[in-house]
């Protein structure tokens, strides 16, 4: 390691992320490489500690299995975040092509596209490290099978770049599962056993086609969130009191928030009969009849544990066994109407009938 650089390496243990902050000794300039949002505050505090002036936030790629810290530290220290211009994020400041040089004091991060992993991926170059996020892990490499991944494109970015630097380049991944922290290009061309000099384009192709493996947890979460620099604006309109461990809302408050219901896909689901769903005390416009029982149920089974659900009823009762059902199927959004129908039509609130 030089003298003249300051280098360290943290650890997202939840998703066995590595983030790293590197910078110019001299100056304090700094940047931080993939910073994940659970760990922001640790992060911010090193740079603090280290008297380090934050002037780029970058990011390998977008991140399938965690939420970018990006948004967040740019917000709370206006440093510039950055991330290859393929991904074409409004949000980002500095998009990043393959030769892009960014500067701190006078030591130079050098941007090489390394795509296959998918199609955004960059490798950065510092003082003789490489930063390869999931591009080239150690012993391994980063799957090839979504967000436009190409097994092909990633053994040219390979062998066709990250293996051009020198041998004693200190390769650091974006992950590791094994514990293990660092490698060298020399040890990832000889011991690679996807990617090592002597494998060719064909037979890792076939091995990546092989792996079959089940998508990462968070990836409906983390990629949307993260094509807008992990800031993601809070879709749920209530944050429903809660009462006997139910969240709950009045019928005042949802009836002033119609509009946002729509806009924002909220689902009512009146979970009585149907025969009461039509009687004399109506249903809400947009209402969805799915009664309590095995309709309701079947319906969650297969429901997104996501959804903001608001459940409606006669008198708030079976509206609130429709919510407790919910959240034991793991449902994160879901609140009951308080007061029901009855105590919507007493405040003469718009209903239908038929
Ligand atoms: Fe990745």
């Amino acid at each position: 390691m030089k003298s003249d650089i300051i280098f360290h390496q943290l650890f997202e243990a939840q998703t066995s992320t590595y983030t790293y902050i590197i910078a110019d000794k001299k100056t304090k300039e700094a940047a931080i490489i993939d910073p994940v949002i659970e760990t922001v505050e640790r992060d911010l505090k090193l740079i603090k500690e280290l008297g380090l002036k934050l002037i780029y936030i970058l990011d390998t790629h977008i991140h399938a299995d965690h939420i970018t810290g990006a948004g967040e530290i740019r917000k709370l220290t206006n440093a510039k975040t950055a991330v290859g211009a393929e991904a074409n994020i409004p949000c980002i400041d500095i998009p990043l092509d393959d030769g892009h040089e960014l500067f701190l004091g006078d030591k130079k991060i050098t941007v090489i596209a390394t795509p296959g992993h998918t199609n955004t991926c960059s490798t950065f170059f510092f003082e003789g490290m490489a930063f390869t996020g999931d591009a080239l892990l150690i012993r391994g490499c980063g799957r090839t099978d979504f967000q436009q991944g190409s097994s092909e494109k990633l053994f040219e970015s390979v062998h066709g770049k990250i293996f051009k630097f020198s041998d004693d380049t200190i390769v650091y991944p974006g992950h590791d599962y094994n514990g293990q922290t660092v490698s060298t290009i020399e040890l990832e061309k000889k011991f690679n056993p996807r990617l090592c000099e002597t494998q060719t384009k064909a037979g890792f192709s076939k091995f990546m086609s092989e792996l079959k493996l089940a998508h990462p947890k968070k990836i409906h979460e983390a990629v949307p969130a993260n094509m807008t620099c992990g800031i993601v604006p809070s879709k749920h309109i209530f944050h429903p009191q809660v009462v006997d461990g139910i969240p709950v809302v009045s019928c005042e408050n949802l009836y002033s928030h119609m509009s946002d219901i729509i806009s924002k896909s909220a689902l009512l689901i009146d979970v009585r009969r149907s025969d009461e769903f039509n009687a004399e005390l109506g249903h809400i416009e947009n209402s969805k009849l799915i009664t309590l029982g095995p309709d309701l149920t079947q319906f969650l089974k297969d429901g997104d544990r996501q959804q903001e659900i608001i459940f409606i009823c006669r008198s708030g009762n079976r509206s609130g066994q429709a919510a407790t059902e919910a959240m034991q199927l793991g449902y994160k959004n879901v609140i009951n109407m308080s007061g029901g129908m009855l105590r919507w039509n007493d405040l003469k609130q718009p209903k239908i009938k038929k």
